[in-house]
């Protein structure tokens, strides 16, 4: 069952917080010059276009990423400005944004020659078309489960490691299974940093998962959560992101870029951070 797609989605204000994560640990990770292993478990289609029917279905993008983009030039973080400029790249020469680039393509955005990227898709359809922009790309596409192929693959031949986990959560037991997956990853590579997305929910699903890696034996545990000012009474009213060794001081540097997101003109949401597990 592959119903989730997620041209529906691309660019709402949980993209923007998990692509914002991303591109920052990338580059502080990149502070030294070994190379990173980088790896996408549930990397959807890679490029969306946000006229096109599905994206305006919903508008999501309009409440987040468009919201941020008209607010570009009063962003108090200065880490926006990798972000700001990777939409730029996308929608060169336009003044508004209508391309928005999926997780790959933000990895790709940020990679240096030594670096690698592995990106996992399922769907049919949506691993065709990362296939189709990875063939241009120095990057390695594999048409089968993440959680399963990422264990395969590691730990990796570069001297680091960097995983994005991030599952539509179609199926109740996903919660449980990125739980027990995240755990045997960091058993195969502890030093590695893996970002793991999972929405907030009003049912309070997110719970299993908070709580498998809470009982674990994994450490240094990182959670942002941010809950929208305007929540629907029903289904996803916020965003969470685990950060499994963040560098060091990235906790302050994505807290500040949030603040800038909380403001009603930028996205307007509220934001709770904090370690779920400590060093
Ligand atoms: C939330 S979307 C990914 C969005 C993407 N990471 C981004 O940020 O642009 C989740 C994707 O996982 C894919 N998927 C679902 N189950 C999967 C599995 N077991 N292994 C790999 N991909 C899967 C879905 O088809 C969907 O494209």
């Amino acid at each position: 069952m592959l119903s989730y797609l997620h041209a529906f989605h691309a660019g709402n204000f949980a993209d923007v917080q998990k692509h914002a994560a991303l591109t920052l640990v990338l580059s502080m990770m990149q502070a030294k010059p070994s190379a990173i292993a980088c790896f996408d478990t549930h990397a959807g289609s890679a490029i969306y276009d946000l006229k096109s029917e599905r994206a305006r279905k919903t508008a999501e993008a309009d409440a987040g990423v468009q919201k941020l983009w008209a607010h570009r030039d009063s962003l108090h973080s200065e880490d926006w400005q990798s972000v700001i400029q990777v939409l730029s790249q996308f929608n060169a020469g336009e003044g508004q944004l209508t391309v928005y680039p999926g997780s790959p393509a933000w990895i790709r955005q940020s990679m240096r020659p030594d670096d690698s990227l592995t990106a996992f898709e399922l769907h049919p359809a949506e691993s065709g078309q990362l296939a189709g922009w990875a063939a241009e790309q120095k990057v390695r596409v594999m048409h089968e489960d993440g959680l399963k192929g990422l264990l395969k693959q590691l730990p990796p031949k570069q001297p680091r490691l960097m995983a994005l986990i991030d599952p539509s959560y179609e199926i109740k037991s996903e919660y449980l299974d990125v739980a027990q997956a995240l755990l045997k990853a960091w058993q195969k590579c502890r030093h590695g940093v893996y970002l793991v997305w999972y929405p907030v929910l009003t049912s309070g699903l997110q719970t299993t998962l908070k709580q498998a890696v809470k009982d674990s034996l994994l450490r240094k545990v990182w959670c942002s959560e941010v809950h929208l000012n305007a929540a629907p009474e029903r289904g996803m009213t916020g965003s969470g992101m685990l950060v499994i060794n963040p560098p060091w001081g990235f906790d302050d540097r994505f807290a500040a870029m949030i603040e800038d997101m909380a403001t009603e003109q930028a996205v307007g949401l509220s934001h709770e951070h904090g370690w779920l597990i400590p060093e």
